[in-house]
């Protein structure tokens, strides 16, 4: 906690502390040159590096500043306050109420240990060791940040802003039209006419109230898992699912 609180008054906009912490970087690298390169948290990160790397984040950050996913969208994260962004609705009491301000002594920190650096929180990552491979996310996730600001383009790799199908558009076979349970079995009728048989645990029933959602009295259904015997029924919202499922053997 101290560290925090450390970072949040000496360094309330993630702007101040940085000639300092560069003058500090300075002075090791002219009196222990050697060991300049072991201090890579305090060296510039490499922004491209940085976007490969953010591969591990990806599957719960988006860089879409619509997209919410697991964690919120990091598109405009630098400089934000720690559970700062208003559309994300599933923040833990701990991090928002951390002080924390996102730059890059907050982020090496974060991401060297997120339950040790604030804990209880909810993000579920081990932590990334190497501190090379930290500075260079960090700078990417600067560089994003910056280019949205105004500041010189980056490469973003498309995967990373992609939005999700969107379940109003469906097609015949992804467009379910009845679903009939009996013993373990799910049997989901679509609108091109086909009708499939799950295993009760082969069918997840989930709910998408996005603007991508599908329509209310129109789940969509999609493939999940690599063997082609699992898909997921989405629906518009919680109170369709037990309604739309009809128990007749
Ligand atoms: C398994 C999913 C998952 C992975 C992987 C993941 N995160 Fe997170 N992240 C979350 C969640 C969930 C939160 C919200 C935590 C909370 O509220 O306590 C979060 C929060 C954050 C925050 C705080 C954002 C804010 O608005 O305050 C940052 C920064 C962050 N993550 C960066 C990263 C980076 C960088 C990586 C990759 C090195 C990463 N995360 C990997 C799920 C993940």
């Amino acid at each position: 906690m101290g560290r925090l609180i450390r970072g949040q008054t000496d360094n309330p906009s993630g702007k101040r502390g940085r000639p300092d912490r560069r003058a500090r970087g300075m002075a090791i690298l002219v009196f222990t040159a050697t060991f300049a390169s072991f201090s890579s948290a305090r060296a510039t990160g490499d922004p491209a590096r940085g976007a490969k790397e953010f591969g591990v984040c990806a599957a719960c950050h988006s860089l879409n500043p619509e997209l919410n996913k697991t964690g919120p969208s990091l598109a405009t994260v630098w400089g934000r306050k720690a559970g700062g962004l208003p559309s994300f609705g599933r923040y833990s009491p701990a991090l928002k109420g951390s002080g924390a301000v996102w730059n890059e002594a907050s982020l090496d920190g974060w991401l060297i240990n997120p339950a040790g650096y604030i804990p209880n929180n909810n993000m579920t990552f081990p932590g990334i060791p190497d501190a090379k491979v930290r500075t260079d996310i960090i700078a990417f996730l600067k560089a994003v940040g910056e280019t949205g600001r105004g500041g010189p383009p980056v490469d973003i790799p498309a995967a990373y802003t992609a939005t999700p199908l969107n379940l109003r558009e469906l097609k015949p076979d992804q467009e379910v039209t009845a679903i009939r349970s009996c013993r373990d079995s799910y049997f989901v009728a679509t609108a091109d006419g086909r009708i499939r048989p799950f295993w009760d645990e082969s069918l997840r029933f989930e709910t998408d109230a996005s603007p991508l959602g599908p329509f209310p009295g129109k789940p969509a259904i999609l493939p999940s898992g690599m063997l082609g015997d699992r898909a997921a029924v989405i629906f518009a919202q919680p109170s369709e699912i037990s309604s739309f499922i009809r128990q007749k053997c």
